[in-house]
This record gives structure tokens, sequence and C-alpha cells, in this order.
């Protein structure tokens, strides 16, 4: 007899879709195609020679303890770690305010397990975080959206939909993933002002804070907040946002290794929560990541990767300029750091369409649809820039921008129909 799985699930695994498009993307990963769909940092940068060094000397100085279970708010001297690191960006708590998550990503499901009943509201902007839309959604969580521009979210657009009542707002202040763009100065301090008035707290997700490639760096909004409630001498964090950030894009994502920022009733309840779901996250990892920064590495790596990503991010401007003229009503963010970069196709174009001639064309990228949290906006995508070598990314923008030309004048793509883009 076969198990009745149907009638096993839950309501919210009911709520789990698969969709065409993850469909398509998993095609995406063939060495034949160049894929700017991901969010990857560049593999080649990635500091294997320190990571070796740490393993071996973590095992040798602390064998023991790095291969047994630990407690769930994290390794002491990386949270300790994380305290000194967060101050220079005014962000100034002690580890009671810090809690080790498995990767943001983690961090997200867990807000989502605390606070959010089925049918809550949640306020983001769209486009927002694909895995944070997954994540809330889990819960049963209803979306309040807001438009952003290239200042970010449109805070004139704020106060209405917060008249709706969410539970909470998620918001992506630096270098946005998906659309690239970075919430102004003034609108932090107006968001940031509403949300104490209105009493409704913010998810603070800052994964490219330090991936910041020209102009200068912004305050985080939970230190306006902190400055709004004049509270941060004291390194007590009683304020209405939860932080969030990762050693995914600075480090590796493969340690899996990400860090909370609350007030510490928050962080009481998140490390209820994160008891049941993998009662801490790996002692071992949080060591290795200890040891890899102990030394100041960190910031030498992340200089270089600033270097690389920029050079990146601006060989995919130059290339989308020379294959996009203005006359193909196409238009993209210019954005100051982070991985990625939105484009906005004419709106009779349907970007999943486009991508199955894109992934002919062997070329890939993520509809922005998927970042929608109503699914309704169909004409925009998102591209990543960190993954693909200068070269790869002129000739895969070449192939983008044939396919999207053929959409634009609905010709198939022509054998030959590539704009050249001149290597350097
Ligand atoms: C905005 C945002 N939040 C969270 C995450 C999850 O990151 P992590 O690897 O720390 O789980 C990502 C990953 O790309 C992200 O872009």
């Amino acid at each position: 007899m076969s198990a009745p799985w149907q009638q096993r699930y839950a309501q919210r695994t009911q709520r789990m879709t698969s969709s065409a498009i993850r469909e398509l993307l998993k095609l995406t990963s063939r060495a034949d195609i160049i894929s700017f769909a991901g969010g990857l940092p560049a593999p080649e940068l990635f500091p294997v020679e320190q990571v070796r060094a740490a393993v071996d000397t973590v095992l040798t100085e602390h064998g023991t303890s790095a291969l047994q279970y630990s407690t769930t708010e994290g390794y002491p001297p990386l949270r300790e770690m994380i305290t000194r690191h967060m101050a220079r960006y005014g962000i100034k708590v002690g580890i009671e305010s810090v809690l080790i998550t498995t990767g943001s990503q983690e961090a997200l499901d867990l807000i989502g397990k605390i606070l959010i009943n089925p049918g809550d509201r949640i306020l983001t902007e769209t486009p927002s975080y694909l895995g944070a839309l997954q994540a809330f959604t889990m819960y049963g969580a209803d979306y309040v959206s807001v438009p952003i521009d290239d200042d970010g979210l449109e805070t004139s657009r704020l106060e209405e939909a917060l008249r709706a009542g969410p539970k909470f707002m998620y918001i992506l202040p630096n270098f946005q993933n998906p659309a690239g763009v970075t919430l102004s100065l003034p609108r932090r301090r107006e968001l940031v002002g509403l949300s104490d008035r209105y009493g409704i707290p913010i998810v603070e997700d800052d994964p490219y804070g330090q991936l910041r490639y020209e102009g200068q760096h912004l305050p985080p909004l939970v230190v306006l907040d902190a400055e709004l409630h004049n509270d941060h001498q004291n390194g007590r964090y009683r304020g209405g946002v939860i932080y969030l950030s990762t050693f995914s894009k600075t480090l590796a994502p493969g340690l899996r290794l990400g860090w909370v920022v609350a007030p510490t009733e928050v962080i009481q309840r998140l490390v209820m929560a994160k008891q049941g779901t993998d009662l801490h996250s790996s002692t071992f990892d949080q060591m290795v990541a200890h040891e890899v920064a102990r030394s100041g590495f960190i910031d030498q790596h992340v200089a270089r990767l600033r270097e690389v990503y920029r050079r990146r991010r601006d060989v995919m401007l130059q290339a989308l300029e020379q294959v996009l003229p203005p006359e193909t009503g196409v238009r993209w963010t210019r954005p100051h750091g982070g991985l990625f970069l939105w484009v906005t196709l004419p709106e009779s174009l349907d970007a999943s369409r486009l991508l199955e001639t894109a992934v002919e064309e062997k070329v890939a990228f993520v509809p922005g649809v998927c970042f929608d949290p109503a699914g309704l906006v169909r004409n925009t995508m998102r591209l990543n820039f960190s993954n693909a070598s200068e070269p790869m990314i002129r000739e895969g923008i070449a192939r983008l921008g044939a396919a999207i030309i053929g959409h634009v004048s609905h010709r198939p793509v022509a054998a030959g129909a590539r704009v050249a883009v001149p290597l350097p």
C-alpha cells in the first residue's frame, strides 16, 4: 500500500509551490550557459588556503571542543568579534544582543517562526528578496508591498501601507537584492521615524553593506533607531529593529554563518526557536570563521572583493550600454555595491518568456516576477555580476542583448544578430 502523503501535508506545506521558472533555472548550472541568475560570490576568490590553515589550527588547539555540541547563542569569541566589527559601523551592542545563525536565511526563518501568525501582513519592498518571501510565506504571511525607486523604498508611500497594520517591515537598505538600489539617508530617517510612530518593527537585512564600490557608507537603520531611543551607550539595545548580516558574502557561503542583532528579549525567543531547528550553528564552522577572521584577514579580503566586483559591475554596465541603446526602451539600475542590477524591459515584454529564448542562447537571469510578493510585474529581471569573469560578462550580455532585441522587435534571434561587444 502506498502512503497517502497528499492528505498528510500541513496547510503551510500546501503553500509551497514549484515553478516553471525554477525548473528552467536548474538548466543554468550547465557548463555551457553563462548564468547571471544565481547570487553566488566569485569562487576563485574564496580564501581556501586561509580556511585550510584555520581548520588545522582549530583541530590542533581546540579539537575536542570544536567537535562537541555548544551553546545555541553561538561561540562567544565569534560573537565578541562581531560586536567589535559592528561597532565600526555604529552598531554598539554587547554579545547578549547577538545570536549566531546558520546563515541569514535561518534568521529569516526563525523570525517567521516567532513573529508570524497565519494571515499576518508583512510589509516588504517590491521587489524583495525571494528567500525571505519563501520563509515568511511558510508561516502564512500575506504581504503589503511598497515600491522602490533609485533611492530605495518610496517612503512617501509608506504611511498608507502602515495603516494596513503590518506585523513588521522587511527592508534591505544596502544594494538591495534583487534591485541593487540603496535607501537614501533622508529616507532611512523617515522610515525609522514612522516605524517608531506606528510601533511597527523593522527587520533590516544587510548581507551586502560591506561590499560598497562607491559613495559613502550610510548608517544602518538599527543605528538610527538606537539614536532615537538614545539607548546605544549602555550596549543594551531595546529598540524596534532586528538587524541581520552574514559571512556568506565576505568570507564563504558554504560556512553557513550569519548573525542577528536584536533586543535581548527578542534574542531569547529566537534562541528558543533555534533550539527546535538545529540546537546551534556548527561549532566547528564558527571556530574556523573566528580563526580566519581573528588576524583581521576579512578586511583585506573584502578590499579585494570590492575591487573585483566593482570592475565586474562596470563591465556589465558598459556592455549593457553597448548592446541596448536607449531606443530599445530597456533601463537598468546602477548599483553602488552588492551583487545585482535590475533591468526593466518595455512593458509589453514578459521576462519569463524571454528567459526561454535566453536559455536557448545559453545565457540566464532570474525574471523579476519571482521577487514580487504579488507575482504581478512581468517585465523585469535580475542580473548578477559577481560570479562570471569579465570576458564572460561581455559575452553573456551580448547573448542577452540579442535575445532582448529579438523580443523587442518580435523577431526570432537570427544567427549573427548579436551586437558585438569589443574586448578591451
Ligand atoms: C538579502 C539576503 N538575505 C539573506 C540571504 C541569505 O544569506 P545566507 O547565506 O547568510 O543565508 C541572502 C543570500 O543571498 C540575501 O541576498
